[in-house]
């Protein structure tokens, strides 16, 4: 197995540019089942978790066309669809692999998708999605770890998430577009990968109004095209950046991002005292010599991504003071307070919340990564530690960060991988 080896200490300085949203490449990809012509989907990033839903396409019996060199475009060909089964072997490596159960449900009127299991992060269920789906008029039932799902079409209806659930959203979002009449969907998720999602459907021939508000409707159409669209960027992998700059004093340029996407990552960074500016795609970060404590609280969109909470965590390790940091949205995202403390971070964690009192410094320490952010958390305090921290289970980060450590070679950092 993998690891990487991370040497502590130098200010990280130079630009780098971030790659398309894995978050919003996985719905948008899905999204193509929903018509047998080709779609083009442009910028898609190269993750372990797009090859995944590559593989999934092709048990499905979509041909799945890679032109990497053209701007990182991909040509979807779902006229072969032949199957509707996600199997058990691929959803238990992705449980995004359930976001096909909306399309497939919408184009053949049947889905057969394994019921993905337990997550290291959270229970993560997904009864709001087959309630959605239910409402929608889709027979639903469990055998043998597999969700059933059959429809002669569904009917438009108002579905109340009890949850803004981001998935759930889109894989209702994605099964009522094909669907006869007028869905609603109250308290959506409004997540920026939403809102793209329902672009992209847009640009198939749906019609779909309000996504990124408080109520999403979306007015049933009979067939859709393919579409020609480019994935946005990933401001998950952006706001880690924004962190590997602040927690080594260093001084980055993130090119290619949407700085409004990160507006709540830039106030809490100003508020821990580091120099920000902003342009219409750019955004650069100057640490500070200080780190000021700050409190976190993670929260649907707008409010602060859980998926930075891991980041921020070692951030404020080495803060001026004493923080709070509370996880709303997963019960157990806090396995990378366990590793940061090995190499020296002062985190208690009191059910949701984790204090944290800064100190002066972290030292390298082998470390484990548990999951794709608590990664990402691990290599930024690796980078601010004295000496070397070496990162076993590194697989986890190559699900959603692309080219990490030549990234950060480019911006100076001692970062290699080496074969554990
Ligand atoms: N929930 C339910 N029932 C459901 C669905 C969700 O109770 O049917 C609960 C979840 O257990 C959780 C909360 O609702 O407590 C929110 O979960 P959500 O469904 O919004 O999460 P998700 O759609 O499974 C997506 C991202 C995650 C990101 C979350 C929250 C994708 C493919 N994944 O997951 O990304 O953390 O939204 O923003 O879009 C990551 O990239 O590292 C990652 C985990």
């Amino acid at each position: 197995m993998e690891e990487i080896i991370v040497t502590g200490g130098v200010r990280l300085k130079g630009s780098v540019k971030i790659s398309g949203a894995k978050n919003a490449a996985l719905p948008i990809l899905a999204a193509t089942i929903l018509t047998s012509e080709k779609s083009r989907i442009k910028n898609v990033p190269k993750l372990e978790d797009i090859r995944t839903i590559y593989k999934l396409f092709k048990r499905l019996g979509i041909m799945v066309e890679e032109d990497g060199d053209r701007d990182r475009e991909v040509v979807i060909d779902p006229s072969t669809l032949n199957s509707s089964e996600a199997p058990y072997d691929l959803v238990k490596t992705m449980r995004a692999s359930c976001l096909v159960l909306g399309p497939l449900i919408a184009r053949l009127g049947r889905a057969r998708v394994s019921f993905p299991g337990g997550c290291a992060i959270g229970a993560r269920p997904i009864d709001l999605h087959l309630k959605g789906l239910k409402s929608l008029g889709a027979e639903i039932g469990l055998e043998s770890g597999y969700i059933n799902a059959s429809a002669q079409r569904l009917k438009g209806t108002n579905i109340c998430l009890d949850i803004p659930t981001v998935t759930g959203t889109e894989n209702i979002m994605m099964a009522a577009v094909l669907a006869e009449g007028e869905t609603i969907i109250e308290n959506p998720a409004c997540e920026p990968e939403v809102v793209s999602l329902s672009e992209a459907l847009n640009s198939m021939g749906a019609s779909i109004s309000g996504a990124g508000t408080r109520i999403i409707k979306i007015k049933g159409v009979t067939e859709l095209k393919g579409m020609d669209y480019s994935i946005i960027p990933d401001r998950v992998e952006a706001g880690t950046f924004m962190v590997a700059a602040a927690i080594t004093q260093g001084d980055i340029k993130i090119e290619d991002c949407i700085p409004e996407h990160v507006d709540h990552i830039i106030a809490r960074l100003r508020d821990a005292g580091m120099f920000i500016e902003e342009g219409e795609d750019w955004v650069r970060v100057k640490g500070g010599h200080k780190i000021r404590a700050v409190d976190i609280r993670t929260s649907p969109y707008p409010g602060f991504p859980t998926d930075m909470q891991a980041q921020m965590m070692a951030l404020m390790s080495l803060s001026d003071g004493l923080s709070v940091i509370t996880e709303t949205i997963f019960e157990n995202r806090f396995m990378h307070a366990l590793e940061l403390k090995r190499m020296g971070a002062d985190i208690t964690i009191d059910g949701h919340s984790a204090v944290i009192r800064g100190v002066p410094s972290l030292s390298g320490a082998q470390v484990m990564a548990t999951d794709l952010r608590a990664s990402a958390s691990l290599i930024l305090a690796g980078l601010s530690a004295k000496g070397d921290t070496i990162i076993s289970r590194i697989y986890h980060i190559d699900r959603g960060y692309e080219c990490i450590e030549k990234k950060l070679e480019g911006l100076g950092a001692k970062i290699k991988r080496v074969r554990g």
